[in-house]
C-alpha cells in the first residue's frame, strides 16, 4: 500500500471529533526513532503544562500523506487543534483562514528579537507570526560511515566529480554508495544538493527558488541534470524503496557509505546509539561548503479546534527549556539565539557556526524539496519531474527543461505569495 492509501484509509477509520475532551490532538509525522524521541519531548512538555496531548501521526518522511491528510480532514471540518507544517505551507493555510495568529505570545516573548532570522523569514505571513517556530533544520549535510571508508582507504569527496568517482569505486567492490530510498522527496532532497554543489547559489537561487526560466533553461541546468542521470544510472541498482531511516539504518550499520539528508539522520543516529561524528560523520555536501540549506517545522495552531488554553500551549513550545530538549533529540538547532549549545551533539554545534557564518554572509539558501521555497503545488510538479528522469534512463533531459519551464510559467501568472506577503 502506497503512503498515501494508507494515509486514506487512517483518515477514513476516524471518527470525527474522537479527541477526548480536554485532550489536544497533534498531526505530525515524525515516525523515525529520532523523530518520536522528539515527539515524546512535545508530550512531555505539554504535560508540564497540563495538556494532554492526542498523538496523530501519520508515516511519510518530509510529510507528503500527512499533508494529505491534513487537507482532508481540514475540509471534513475536523483539523487537528496542532499540526506540524512547514514554511510555504504556512502561508497557504493562512490564505484559508484555517490557522491561529501567534502574535500575542510573539510579542510577550520577543520574538522578532530573539529567533534567528529564518524564523520571522517562515512563520511571518502579512506581518503576523502563523506558526510557533520549532526548529532549523540543516539539509546540506553528507553523513559518512567513517570505518567503510577507512576500510576502502577513501577520504570523503568534497565536490561531484569527487562523488561519483567515490560512488564508482565503492560499487566496483560491491559496496551499496548511497544510502537513499527511491522515493520523490528523498531523491528530491539529493537533487537539491547537486544542483547546488555543482550550480552555486546564485544559480540555485535563480532556477530552483525564483523559478527563472532563463536559469532553468541553462547550459548549468543540462550539466546538473547530466551528473544526476550518471548518479542514477550508478546508484539505481542498489536501490529500494526504502524509508530514509531504514537508509540511515542502513548507514549506520555499515550498509552504505554515504547518506544526503538533513539532520534528522542525527536525531536517527542519537536515538539508535550510534556515536556522531566517531562511527558516522557529518560533513557539508558536496560543493556546498560555507552555504546552509535550511527548513523549518513550526506548530500550527487550527482556529476550528482551537483549545481554550492555546496562549498556554504557545509559551510551552517556544520555551528555552522546550526548545533545547526538544532540538536536540531531534538532530536540529534550537531557533532562539542566546541558548548555548554546550551540551549538544558536536554536529549540531557546527551546524549553529556555520548558521551565523551563513547569515553573515547571505549564504542561507531555503530548501526547494523540503517546502521552503516554492509553494507546495510548484515543489510537487518539480518534485515529480525530477524523480521521472532519476527513475527512467530513456527520459530527455530536454524533456525536463521545457517542462520545468512551464511550472515556472504558471508560478508566475498565478503568484499565491504575491498576495500574501
Ligand atoms: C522534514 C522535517 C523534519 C523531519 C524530516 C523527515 O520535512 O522538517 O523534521 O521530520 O522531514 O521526516
Amino acid at each position: 500500500m502506497t503512503n498515501s492509501l494508507r494515509a486514506l484509509a487512517w483518515l477514513l477509520a476516524l471518527p470525527l471529533h474522537d479527541a477526548l475532551a480536554g485532550e489536544v490532538e497533534m498531526l505530525h509525522w515524525w515516525t523515525s526513532p529520532g523523530e518520536q524521541a522528539a515527539f515524546a519531548v512535545v508530550t512531555t512538555q505539554l504535560q508540564g503544562a497540563g495538556v494532554e496531548l492526542k498523538n496523530a501521526a501519520i508515516l511519510g518522511g518530509g510529510g507528503n500523506s500527512a499533508m494529505e491528510v491534513l487537507q482532508a480532514r481540514a475540509i471534513a471540518g475536523n483539523p487537528p487543534a496542532l499540526a506540524q507544517l512547514e514554511g510555504q505551507a504556512i502561508a497557504s493555510w493562512t490564505l484559508l483562514g484555517f490557522i491561529q495568529p501567534q502574535d500575542e505570545v510573539a510579542g510577550e516573548q520577543e520574538w522578532d528579537r530573539q529567533l534567528l532570522g529564518v524564523a520571522p523569514r517562515v512563520n511571518k505571513i502579512g506581518g503576523h507570526y502563523m506558526g510557533i517556530p520549532g526548529n532549523v533544520h540543516r539539509l546540506n549535510w553528507m553523513w559518512v560511515n567513517r570505518a567503510l571508508l577507512a576500510r576502502l582507504d577513501m577520504d570523503p569527496p568534497t565536490d561531484w566529480p569527487g562523488f561519483l568517482d567515490a560512488v564508482r569505486a565503492l560499487r566496483a567492490k560491491g559496496i551499496k554508495p548511497l544510502a537513499l530510498g527511491n522515493d520523490p522527496w528523498q531523491v528530491a532532497l539529493l537533487f537539491e544538493s547537486l544542483a547546488l554543489g555543482m550550480g552555486g547559489k546564485e544559480y540555485y537561487q535563480k532556477a530552483f527558488v525564483e523559478l527563472d526560466p532563463v536559469a532553468l533553461g541553462s547550459d548549468t541546468s543540462r550539466q546538473i541534470l547530466d551528473r544526476f542521470r550518471e548518479l542514477s544510472e550508478l546508484v539505481l541498482p542498489t536501490l529500494s524503496g526504502q524509508s530514509w531511516d531504514q537508509a540511515t539504518a542502513d548507514l549506520a550499520e555499515g550498509r552504505a557509505a554515504f547518506q544526503l539528508m538533513g539532520d534528522w539522520v542525527l536525531g536517527d543516529l542519537l536515538a539508535r546509539g550510534v556515536a556522531v561524528p566517531e562511527q558516522v560523520q557529518c560533513l557539508p555536501a558536496p560543493g556546498t561548503q560555507g552555504l546552509y540549506v535550511y527548513n523549518m517545522d513550526s506548530f500550527v495552531m487550527f482556529n476550528a479546534n482551537l483549545p481554550k488554553d492555546h496562549l498556554t500551549i504557545a509559551r510551552a513550545l517556544a520555551s528555552p527549556d522546550f526548545q533545547l530538549a526538544f532540538n536536540r533529540a531531534n538532530g536540529s538547532i534550537p531557533v532562539r539565539r542566546e541558548l548555548s549549545l554546550a551540551d549538544f551533539n558536536p554536529c549540531a554545534q557546527l551546524s549553529r557556526i556555520d548558521y551565523d557564518r551563513a547569515e553573515a554572509a547571505g549564504n542561507l539558501m531555503p530548501s526547494v524539496a523540503d517546502s521552503m521555497a516554492l509553494h507546495p503545488l510548484y515543489q510537487k510538479a518539480v518534485e515529480s519531474e525530477l524523480y521521472r528522469f532519476f527513475n527512467q534512463p530513456d527520459l530527455d533531459r530536454e524533456g525536463v527543461i521545457r517542462r520545468l519551464g512551464a511550472v515556472a510559467r504558471s508560478a508566475s501568472s498565478t503568484s499565491i505569495e504575491a498576495r500574501l506577503r
